[in-house]
């Protein structure tokens, strides 16, 4: 028989470029995590197209919930409730993915849970770490997103940062573009940086006044922009990765000194970072030394479960299921959901 606590999870996630599912069995167990990934198709225009996202949800969708229920052992008997990313991102995407989950809840009368991305990314170090629990604080950095956040308790969230302008992810990508090396960015800087010096050129760090946690990326874009443009009008070439290595260094050092800054502040002994740009090879780095400094004790997620994925939208489903969070049939894609609200 089935204890009360045995609870398996179908998560679906489509809330950007990726279409994933996933099966999740108490909130920490990975069953299966599937991810169509639909990069090949948006490199080609230089970012992700909306259009172009939905319309390939919508061809993918069935075919990997059901590879999710294979991959593990399940069929639809064995779930207990479909959990959702409802926002934020691109509402076409979303919708996909609701509209989906709906229909499997409706016709097998199971539970719907809808699912903050964000929740998602944070919940994805609960995966590889059961000791994991709340209070702690959270950088979260991905390409839509980037959050300073103390996660109180299960769905309890305070924004303690956030950036003004570009998500880190973003920076990464358009600095990517600008040294032509196409998208997504992000890992490809990350690897292109190992070949440079982060001290060739000194590129701004934001800090704004009376809010130590808030970023802004806006600025070093710019300046690696600017930077190109100048060598280019005079004629000048210059080291890609040089480039490369000094703009990480420009953006992971502020992520660190804020996170450290708040995490000082609050003492709550643990960091943990999620989100895309949490696979940044220089970004964990910096992050395991300075908590390290400071006796804290530092959660990542492998890369797999940092960028979008369906089995952290399983697992925050998990939590908000245990608090006996329901969403009715009128559930609908949240394009700009903010973290805390439902
Ligand atoms: O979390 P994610 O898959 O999607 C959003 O929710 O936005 O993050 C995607 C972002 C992209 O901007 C990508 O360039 C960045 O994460 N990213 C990285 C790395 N891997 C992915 N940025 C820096 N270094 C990486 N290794
Ligand atoms: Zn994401």
């Amino acid at each position: 028989m089935k204890e009360i606590r045995d609870i398996n999870i179908l998560a679906i996630e489509s809330s950007c470029d990726e279409t994933a599912a996933a099966v999740v069995h108490n909130g920490r167990e990975v069953c299966s995590n599937i991810i169509s990934s639909q990069i090949d198709l948006h490199k080609l225009y230089g970012g992700v197209v909306p259009e172009i996202a939905s319309r390939k949800h919508i061809e993918k969708i069935n075919q990997v919930i059901e590879e999710a229920l294979k991959e593990a052992g399940t069929r639809l008997d064995d779930i207990d409730a479909v959990a959702v990313t409802y926002g934020p991102g691109l509402v076409g995407a979303l919708l996909v993915g609701v509209a989906e989950a709906k229909a499997i809840a409706y016709a097998r009368h199971l539970p719907l849970i809808g699912v903050h991305h964000i929740e998602g990314h944070i919940s994805a170090n609960y995966i590889e770490h059961p000791e994991l629990e709340p209070p702690f604080l959270c950088l979260v950095v991905s390409g839509g997103h980037t959050h300073l956040v103390c996660v109180r308790d299960y769905g309890k969230y305070e924004i303690l940062g956030r950036t003004r302008d570009d998500a880190a992810g973003e920076a990464y990508d358009k600095v990517a573009r600008a040294i032509g090396l196409g998208y997504p960015g992000g890992p490809k800087i990350d690897r292109l940086a190992k070949e440079g010096n982060p001290e060739a050129i000194v590129f701004p760090k934001a800090h704004i006044a009376d809010a130590p946690y808030d970023f802004s990326f806006s600025g070093v874009k710019s300046a690696v922009l600017n930077y190109i443009n100048g060598c280019q009008m005079k004629g000048e070439s210059f080291r890609p990765a040089d480039v490369a290595a000094s703009f990480q260094k420009a953006v992971v050092d502020v992520l660190v000194d804020h996170s450290m800054k708040a995490a000082e502040e609050y003492g709550l002994g643990r960091f943990a970072i999620a989100g895309g740009v949490a696979s940044n090879s220089a970004l964990r780095e910096s992050m395991k030394e300075a908590c390290e400094e400071r006796h804290l004790k530092f959660y990542h997620p492998s890369p797999i479960f940092c960028t979008d994925n369906a089995a952290m939208i399983g697992a925050a489903g998990y939590y908000e299921y245990l608090a006996g969070i329901r969403h009715g049939w009128d559930l609908n894609a949240v394009p700009n959901l903010r973290l805390g609200e439902r």
